[in-house]
């Protein structure tokens, strides 16, 4: 994972970051990511975990990554307690994404720092390198279409003080930050970026840790683009994935009604879901980064 992340650091692209909690929508990341001969990180939310298992999860991710040699990391998102942790790590996760955003500054900051040593001191018992991602800042929101305008306060925001004291008291690899993004699609309102915030936050952090884009859903593509450029290196995305996937069932089911062959009725939804992740992977500048 460091090792991706650190080249696409350099070479200045993301690596997109995409939920599943299924085995077909995994595998319609991975053969999109095989096409486009891409890295990728695939995630599983504590909910999307407890639904595909966490170690069926990694077994799935461990038969792909052998069969298409492709780098595959397996990342546990919005991890919220040090027992989910432990639990992905058990299972075979790659990276370790701990969200104590919801907690106090202090708190957040203790809680991040327990996890980030709990890895470092399992260390030798894997034999794998594991990173860690804190955050920082209120993402608002939930992977879902929101009919409410996203409304978001500067204090939301990430602050650039503040992430430079997080990342040094933590010692986190990697920073999820909040600079206009939020969880979901809003209809009603444009998710923009505020890139100065962005360039204020790398400034003070400097390069040693991984910026992370969470909320990859409904963000203009231009913002995505520039915030690449300003040192954004892992990009979340699961809103776009679950409505794809969504779409191509209801209209299957209509129009096939009878059909009860599970693998035909999730063909459109695979090739949907395939067909974000390749957009994505273009977007974000992976392709043919391996
Ligand atoms: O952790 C997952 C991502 O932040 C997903 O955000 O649902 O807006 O794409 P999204
Ligand atoms: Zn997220």
């Amino acid at each position: 994972m460091k090792e991706v992340l650190k080249r696409a650091q350099e070479g200045q692209y993301a690596v997109g970051s995409f939920n599943f909690s299924t085995a077909e929508v995994l595998k319609a990341i991975v053969m999109a990511a095989k096409e486009l001969n891409s890295p990728t990180i695939v995630s599983t939310s504590e909910g999307e975990g407890e639904f595909i298992g966490m170690a069926e999860a990694a077994a799935l991710v461990g038969a792909w990554r052998h069969g298409t040699k492709l780098p595959i990391i397996l990342n546990l998102d919005h991890g919220k307690s040090l027992e989910s942790v432990k639990k992905a790590i058990e299972a075979g996760y790659d990276a370790i994404h701990f969200d104590g955003s919801a907690m106090s500054y202090d708190e957040n900051i203790a809680n991040t720092a327990a996890i980030v040593s709990y890895v470092k001191g399992i260390k030798e018992k894997f034999d794998r390198e594991i990173i860690v991602e804190g955050e920082l800042g209120y993402l608002r929101g939930s992977s879902s279409v929101h009919e409410e305008a996203l409304e978001i306060k500067p204090e939301d925001l990430t602050s650039p003080e503040q992430a430079k004291d997080f990342v040094e008291r933590t010692g986190v690899d990697s920073l999820a930050i909040v600079i206009g993004n939020a969880h979901g699609i809003f209809l009603k309102s444009e998710e923009g970026l505020n890139l100065e915030r962005l360039a204020q936050i790398r400034e003070a952090l400097g390069e040693k840790v991984f910026l992370v884009l969470h909320g990859g859903s409904g963000i203009p593509e231009d913002d995505i683009k520039k915030a690449i450029e300003l040192g954004i290196v892992k990009i979340n995305v699961n809103t776009e994935l679950r409505v794809a996937y969504q779409v191509g069932l209801v209209k299957e089911l209509k129009e096939k009604p009878t059909e009860t062959t599970p693998y035909k009725i999730l063909a459109p939804s695979f090739d949907a879901v395939k067909s974000v992740v390749k957009e994505k992977i273009k977007l974000f500048g992976s392709e043919g980064k391996l």
